[in-house]
């Protein structure tokens, strides 16, 4: 059997005698009833058992319905009050709703007026519990969320420095053999030799790598207006530069300003642009489109290339770290660089995709639009 959980009424009249008459009417009206005469004993009472609604009466010796509530706020923030007014006028009313009243009754009063009005009060009481229960929930999961975050970043970088010292020694003492005994080594041994070496640089990267994942992670945001248009030109200015034997056609679409942090902005598009001129280094007309589109109230950037795409049935792992499509010996990397960008996009509180096809090129998508701002906290109801 399910048992019914009355709503729980305190009462505040120093009439006794309609004090009392309420109260039975609403115990009738199945309600939990508790009756005051004063404010000071009311507040007694709600200090020692919540309530759900405050009914007060307006003009009480002492403590006034106003000052009652006040206090009773003070106690339970989500406590829904309503005053109780002989008076009638406007002045009294707006004070009461002001001091957190969520509605007034005129006196005298048929039960058949009062009862919308505690329907109304005892919605708005859940509406607020809900609320609190909702905002402590989100509390909890973005406090359990950064120190996760916390204690993954400090582990990568504990052990990117643990990793380190032995690396250096395989280093190390692989030159210092190659450099005492080279002539004396043998070709096959001293390849052996070259393979060590080469492994233990690549550890290395891949070390670098994984802090610069972490310090994307911890880095504080900076918003501001950034102009795209000229981040995006001078970041492939740069990579022309760097290849100027490269023959790669740009078309540029619209690029609106937007508020973003910039050196994280431009890390994004330098991570999906070289990976753009990397992956068409052996197309033959390479052509790589950077632009921006409005889909609803989202703005969504994006970087396409013409080169070898890759099998998007695998695309669920592409932003991971460590994650490549493609063999070393054809395109150099360390599969770090789109999961910088995921970071970069989470961080701002957008999206990221990617539309690829083996032979037809890849598109990469993101926005930024949503929660430029960092998560802050839902300012409590007032009255
Ligand atoms: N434009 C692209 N065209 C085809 N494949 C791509 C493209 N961008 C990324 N990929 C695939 O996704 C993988 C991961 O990309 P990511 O940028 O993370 O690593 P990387 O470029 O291999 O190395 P790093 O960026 O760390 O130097 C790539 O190895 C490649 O297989
Ligand atoms: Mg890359």
């Amino acid at each position: 059997m399910t048992e019914v959980i009355k709503a729980r009424l305190l009462i505040v009249d120093d009439e006794v005698a309609q004090m009392q008459a309420l109260c039975d009417t609403l115990e009738d009206h199945g309600y939990q009833v508790l009756g005051r005469t004063n404010g000071e004993e009311a507040l007694v009472a709600l200090r020692h058992a919540p309530f759900d609604l405050l009914l007060a009466d307006l003009m009480m010796p002492g403590m006034n319905g106003i000052g009652l509530l006040r206090a009773a706020l003070a106690i339970d923030p989500m406590l829904v009050g309503i005053i109780m007014t002989g008076e009638g006028t406007i002045g009294t009313a707006v004070e009461a709703m002001q001091s957190g009243a969520l509605d007034y009754i005129l006196k005298p009063f048929k039960l058949s007026a009062i009862l919308p009005v505690l329907g109304r009060g005892l919605t708005m009481r859940r509406l607020r519990l809900e609320n609190a229960a909702l905002e402590q929930r989100v509390r909890e999961h973005a406090a359990e969320l950064e120190a996760a975050n916390r204690e993954l970043d400090a582990f990568t970088r504990s052990a990117s420095h643990d990793l380190r010292s032995p690396l250096n020694a395989v280093l190390g003492f692989s030159t210092l053999l190659v450099n005492e005994f080279g002539p004396r080594i043998p070709v096959e041994q001293r390849n052996w030799l070259v393979h060590i070496e080469r492994s233990a640089q690549h550890m290395s990267q891949l070390i670098d790598a994984l802090m610069r994942l972490s310090h994307v992670g911890r880095q504080a945001l900076s918003l501001q207006a950034v102009d795209v248009a000229s981040l995006v030109r001078g970041v492939v200015d740069d990579l022309r530069q760097e290849q100027p034997q490269r023959r790669v056609t740009l078309q540029f679409g619209d690029l609106p300003e937007t508020v973003a942090d910039a050196s994280l902005l431009r890390q994004l598009f330098v991570n999906l642009l070289s990976n753009a001129f990397k992956f068409t280094r052996n197309t033959e007309q390479a052509v790589i489109e950077v632009g921006c589109e409005p889909q609803g109230e989202e703005r969504v950037f994006f970087v396409r290339d013409n080169g070898p795409g890759f099998d998007m049935t695998r695309a669920n792992r592409l932003f991971d770290a460590f994650q490549r499509f493609h063999r070393a010996d054809q395109f150099e990397g360390n599969g770090v660089g789109l999961s910088i960008v995921q970071r970069i996009v989470q961080r701002h509180g957008g999206r990221l995709w990617a539309e690829a096809a083996p032979g037809r090129g890849a598109s990469f998508f993101f926005t930024l639009a949503r929660a430029v701002e960092p998560l802050s906290p839902v300012p409590p109801i007032s009255g």
